[in-house]
């Protein structure tokens, strides 16, 4: 099966200078054209289900999806939570098979953060999950803001207090605040690279851009360059599938039949993801042989006509007690820490 986790995923794009793109999904199409731009471009990616999506997406129903179409896919595809804001969700997408998950404490003062993002990490360690945090705070929301939003300087990750953060907690990838914001941009988009340099100096693991919609194709090279591993993608995706919808109702105003408007939506989708996936350089690093083989085995899976060749996932009884144990722990030091 092709579902990885992206701690394995990032290392090698870490090892081999490139990005792994990651794509929010909110429906059945939006999961289609990302999964679909993937297999034609031989490309690792990242399947993103973000907690503030939750009113569009249901993560228990996505996840079973996701994972079934990660099985069928001939490349590797991590399933992760985007932005989960409390240890509750992280346990939800646990259980629901999330190969990584974000905690986003950069709403805490940095001790608060270190504190929590250092027990989810004991939590999904415990059970093989990959985390990503956020120092500093990148501004905006998931959806497109008319106005644009404006990057905070004084929010920006502080190298040195990102350098402890890593030490303390054992995260596996950063998020980083160093210019790029969610959603549309105020003006052009302005990244800190000098504060990326030493950040990447610093902490020596893979970093994290958010806020991929706007940001040119050379400001992307020059930050994956310098650590960038993995990019978070949302907007110019939704951007893509209103404006495939609105130029085809345009052609067709009396088109009454909505499924061909999510598919004009998905292919919108998959326009981008190609696209961000040249850019990021992840496009054909499937291409066998390759070292993403080691961890993925998609192809040779593929071929497998008996099933019961096929790896068995843990157990349910196996998963169920060590993340119970993880939690009731955590939540203690929670309790405790009030
Ligand atoms: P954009 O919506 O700005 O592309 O950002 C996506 C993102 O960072 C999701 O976490």
């Amino acid at each position: 099966m092709a579902l990885v986790t992206m701690k394995e995923m990032l290392e090698d794009a870490k090892r081999r200078r490139y990005a792994v793109g990651a794509f929010n999904v909110l429906n059945i199409e939006s999961l289609q054209g990302i999964l679909e731009a993937a297999v034609e471009l031989k490309s690792p990616v990242i399947v993103n289900i973000a907690e503030v999506h939750f009113k569009y997406v249901d993560m228990e129903a996505m996840a079973p999806v996701v994972q079934r179409a990660a099985q069928l896919a001939p490349v590797p595809v991590a399933l992760h939570l985007d932005h989960g804001l409390s240890l509750q969700t992280i346990v939800r997408a646990i259980r629901c098979g999330f190969t990584s998950v974000m905690f986003d404490g950069s709403m805490y003062p940095l001790e608060e953060n270190i504190r929590l993002t250092k027990q989810i990490v004991e939590i999904c360690h415990s059970v093989g999950v990959t985390v990503e945090a956020e120092l500093g705070y990148v501004p905006g929301t998931e959806s497109p803001r008319p106005n644009g939003t404006e990057a905070q300087p004084e929010f920006f990750t502080d190298p040195e207090e990102a350098e402890r953060f890593v030490k303390e907690t054992g995260v596996d990838a950063l998020a980083v605040a160093v210019g790029t914001v969610h959603g549309l941009y105020k003006g052009e988009p302005k990244i800190d690279f000098d504060r990326l340099a030493e950040i990447a100096r610093r902490t020596n693991i893979p970093l994290v851009l958010h806020g991929g919609s706007g940001i040119s194709d050379e400001d992307f090279k020059r930050a994956i360059e310098l650590g960038v591993c993995k990019v978070n993608v949302y907007t110019q995706m939704s951007i893509e599938a209103v404006n495939r919808i609105k130029r085809r109702l345009e052609r067709e105003p009396e088109l009454i039949n909505f499924p061909e408007l999510l598919l004009e939506a998905k292919a919108g989708i998959k326009d981008v993801v190609k696209r961000q996936m040249e850019v990021f350089g992840s496009a054909g690093k499937c291409e066998s042989p390759s070292p993403l083989c080691n961890m993925c085995r998609a192809c040779r899976l593929g071929r497998l006509r008996d099933r019961e060749e096929a790896p068995q996932p843990a157990s349910d009884e196996r998963l169920i007690e060590v993340i119970s144990k993880a939690i009731a722990s955590a939540l203690r030091e929670w309790s405790h820490g009030d």
